[in-house]
């Protein structure tokens, strides 16, 4: 049997380089890729892509896995080994049951249905995606029943994004969770209180901006000699192991929007960095979910990264970056400027109090549009009167509404919860984090952030699949998820800068 599961691991991890080759491939196009290069990139990514998805469901991949999953066999296995074949498992049955034809149409839509979506928002007209939203439903459902579901076709969807999470589970606690989150925002709003943010919109020039980033990511625990920073309009992590692309965007007029991406996306690189070389190429070497994946980058980005320690230690760097910006400024005045808190149209633009009411939104519009409750047809109005309810503000137009984002047109319906997960995993994870280490922001202060680093490679990135997220959670917190860490975490912070 050692011979099975040798062989079953060989061909993983080919699978898993060509998943890699994929990967670089899709940065470089995001990245450096010529203006006319993307003629020949799409074959290459057609190519790579049918023949990940033929060795994924290969007769010889079934095999493997119906002889290391007889229980005599499964039982003998060590339980990273079982972890393999069960996650293996679990993907090779998403992608048989998911006839080719459609597949194809699914791959066809999507490429319409993006670029309609570009211009719907060019001319802040819904009516122009309408029809893509229409058929991408059909055809989401279509697959939703081809993969099978117990309760909701919705968990069918979100299970590619965040495995074992049932939109049940979520909805009750986003229920909750928006309960207590609205009265904060009110909170904040009825203060009055906006602090004065020039000190981060005084002009900097992107070469300085550049060479702040990338002296921050070592000293925060991430290799750059085993990653990599670049700039794109929407950042990104990408790359394998041991070659992590990292990109951030930078803006001449706005100090916030390159720091904080370059934070956030070194800890989704810290994540991928801190998998074990042994595990290299199999699901034991990977993150859990994007939900897992996204509490890494929030803790770094908003815990760690908004915090006044953290920048105890960096601002005098800042101002050596840019003097004349922070001439008689203060770390307290920066520190201000960096939790301004506003309710606001635009999810990406929001802050971290906030986010969450963009994505608790969206993810009532879809669990709405799968239950059959509205249809392509209610979405504009289904959004507009929870922008109100939620966070107080008239739509304007649907670009600064319904047609914001990409992920739709890109079929990613069951996406947008793992973003506010993210949020609550991070808060759970940070506050036992803070108990194992009660001077943690201690050591932020004097730039040493590795007792958190190795607190989250020990606990979370050398484990990589082993757990489902759930799991993971319990294992870490010895509690399910629940919205209440988050919460407190607010009230702690935002309380003393608003005075609540
Ligand atoms: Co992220």
């Amino acid at each position: 049997m050692t011979d099975t599961y040798d062989e079953f691991i060989a061909e993983i991890k080919d699978i898993y380089n060509l998943k890699g080759i994929e990967r670089i491939l899709w940065w470089d196009q995001q990245t450096y890729m010529p203006p006319k290069g993307g003629l020949d990139r799409s074959l290459e990514m057609a190519t790579l892509s049918t023949t990940i998805h033929s060795r994924m469901t290969s007769e010889k991949m079934g095999k493997y896995l119906d002889d290391l999953q007889r229980e005599s066999v499964y039982e003998d296995l060590t339980p990273e080994e079982q972890t393999n074949v069960r996650e293996t498992a679990w993907e090779y049955h998403r992608a048989v049951a998911v006839p080719p034809e459609l597949v194809k149409e699914l791959a066809k839509t999507k490429t319409g249905a993006t670029q309609d979506w570009a211009k719907a928002r060019e001319k802040k007209d819904w009516s122009i995606f309408k029809p893509h939203v229409e058929k991408l439903l059909d055809l989401k459902k279509q697959e939703a029943e081809f993969i099978g579901y117990e309760d909701r076709m919705y968990d069918a969807l979100m299970d590619a994004f965040e495995p074992g999470m049932k939109s049940s589970q979520v909805e009750t606690l986003f229920a909750r969770f928006r309960d207590k989150l609205v009265p904060i925002v009110e909170r904040i709003v009825d203060t009055g209180i906006r602090p004065d943010t020039s000190i981060v919109t005084a002009g900097y020039r992107i070469s300085d901006q550049e060479r702040f980033n990338e002296m921050l990511l070592p000293l925060i625990g991430f290799d750059m000699e085993r990653g990599r920073l670049d700039a794109t309009t929407h950042p990104f992590t990408s790359g394998t192991l041991h070659d992590t692309r990292l990109t951030t965007r930078y803006n001449p007029d706005d100090l916030r929007p390159a720091i904080f991406a370059t934070i956030h996306e070194a800890g989704h690189g810290l994540y991928q960095q801190g998998h074990l070389d042994d595990h290299y190429g199999t699901p034991m070497g990977v993150a859990i979910s994007l939900g897992i994946h996204e509490s890494q980058s929030r803790s770094w980005e908003n815990m760690i990264g908004r915090s006044l320690p953290f920048w105890k230690f960096f601002y005098p760097k800042l101002v050596e970056a840019f003097p004349k910006q922070f001439e008689g400024r203060t770390v307290e005045d920066f520190y201000a400027a960096i939790n301004d808190v506003a309710p606001s149209l635009i999810r990406v633009e929001a802050d971290e109090v906030t986010y969450n009411l963009h994505i608790l939104l969206r993810f009532e519009i879809e669990m709405a549009l799968f239950s059959g409750e509205i249809d392509a047809n209610d979405a504009p109005q289904a959004w507009n009167e929870r922008v109100d309810k939620f966070l107080g503000l008239d739509v304007p137009d649907d670009s600064q509404g319904v047609l914001q984002d990409i992920h739709w047109s890109m079929g990613a319906f069951g996406y947008f919860p793992t973003y506010t997960l993210g949020n609550l995993y991070a808060a759970q994870f940070f506050e036992m984090a803070l108990k194992d280490m009660p001077d943690m922001y201690t050591s932020f202060e004097n730039g040493d952030f590795s007792g958190f680093l190795d607190w989250t490679r020990r606990n979370i990135h050398e484990k990589g699949k082993l757990h489902r997220a759930e799991g993971l959670c319990r294992e870490i917190t010895g509690n399910p998820l629940d919205e209440d860490h988050f919460i407190s975490y607010l009230n702690g912070k935002f309380g003393p800068l608003y005075g609540f």
